[in-house]
């Protein structure tokens, strides 16, 4: 099937009997093994308690090395060129939904986990990536002070996080409603960081999504204000994403789409210090 970035391969089954379509997803590499994991403890312990729609779970584990997973066909691939602006803010409002806190009070006893930091050697690869990319003066002071990005973060609430918040890892269904898939790295974190990657995946695409009315719906979905806090941690959190993983990307990401990440970069830098 499309997809199968991750290095999981992904098949899709047309079953006769019982008759059913399903997707089963298997990882075999060593290092794809503990994001399999996570998507089946997933499935298994936390599916039911998230208040968005996910595939159905019929049955998976590990043999012989390589993590299965068993899940029911629960749409198809949606296109964001198309989305109304209210179609954008139903997303948010979803996305502010699962990072209520009464969403972390029942996962957090069930397995949900708090990502690493990210380490010295991926700052300094980042910083490394960006003086070769010409954006040495641009990044200094922000490199300088790298730690006040993650205290903006850190200003809101913690939250159940999915932490590949892109609009592959969205299906809609027959009712046209948005099904969540793609669970390898959920997290517990504290939210913006759901969309700046789904921003700024889009953006590379040249699809720009209405940010400002997706904060207003997001928060108000949330419960929490829809203030200054809100919108530093949403710009820390974009900053964090372009400085420490674009550069991985590129090799990989056509122009314009590197041009408009680029500008997207100079934009947040001018409001970070606005
Ligand atoms: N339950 C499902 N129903 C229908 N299609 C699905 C389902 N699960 C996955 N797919 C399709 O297979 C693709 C790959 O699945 P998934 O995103 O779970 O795998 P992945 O290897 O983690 O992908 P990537 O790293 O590219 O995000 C999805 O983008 C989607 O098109
Ligand atoms: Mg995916």
């Amino acid at each position: 099937m499309a997809g199968g970035a991750s290095g999981s391969a992904v098949y899709g089954l047309s079953v006769d009997q019982p008759a059913g379509e399903f997707v089963l997803k298997v990882a075999s590499r060593p290092g794809l093994r503990e994001r399999a994991r996570r998507e089946v403890t997933f499935y298994r312990e936390l599916a039911a308690q998230v208040p968005v729609l996910v595939p159905e779970f019929l049955v998976g584990g590990e043999v012989e090395g390589s993590a299965y997973l068993l899940l029911t066909a629960a749409g198809v691939p949606t296109d964001a060129k198309r989305w109304s602006e209210l179609r954008w803010t139903e997303l948010a409002t979803e996305l502010g939904r699962l990072h209520r806190e009464q969403v972390l009070a029942v996962t957090i006893d069930r397995g949900a986990t708090a990502r690493e930091p990210a380490s010295a050697e991926k700052l300094a690869a980042g910083e490394r990536a960006w003086i070769e990319l010409g954006c040495e003066r641009l990044l200094a002071p922000l490199w300088a002070s790298f730690e006040a990005l993650g205290a903006a973060i850190r200003q809101l609430p913690a939250c159940l996080c999915h932490g590949d918040f892109h609009l592959g890892n969205l299906l809609t269904d027959p009712a046209d409603r948005f099904v969540w898939i793609d669970w390898q790295e959920v997290h517990i974190g504290h939210g913006p960081g759901d969309l700046a990657l789904l921003w700024q995946r889009a953006g590379v695409d040249g699809v720009n999504p209405p940010r400002e009315a997706m904060l207003t719906a997001y928060a108000a979905a949330r419960g929490i204000p829809d203030d200054a806090l809100l919108h530093r941690a949403a710009v820390a959190s974009e900053l964090t994403l372009v400085m420490l993983e674009w550069p991985t990307f590129f090799p990989y990401v056509p122009e314009p789409g590197r041009a408009r990440i680029r500008n997207r970069l100079e934009h947040l830098v001018a409001v970070w210090y606005r």
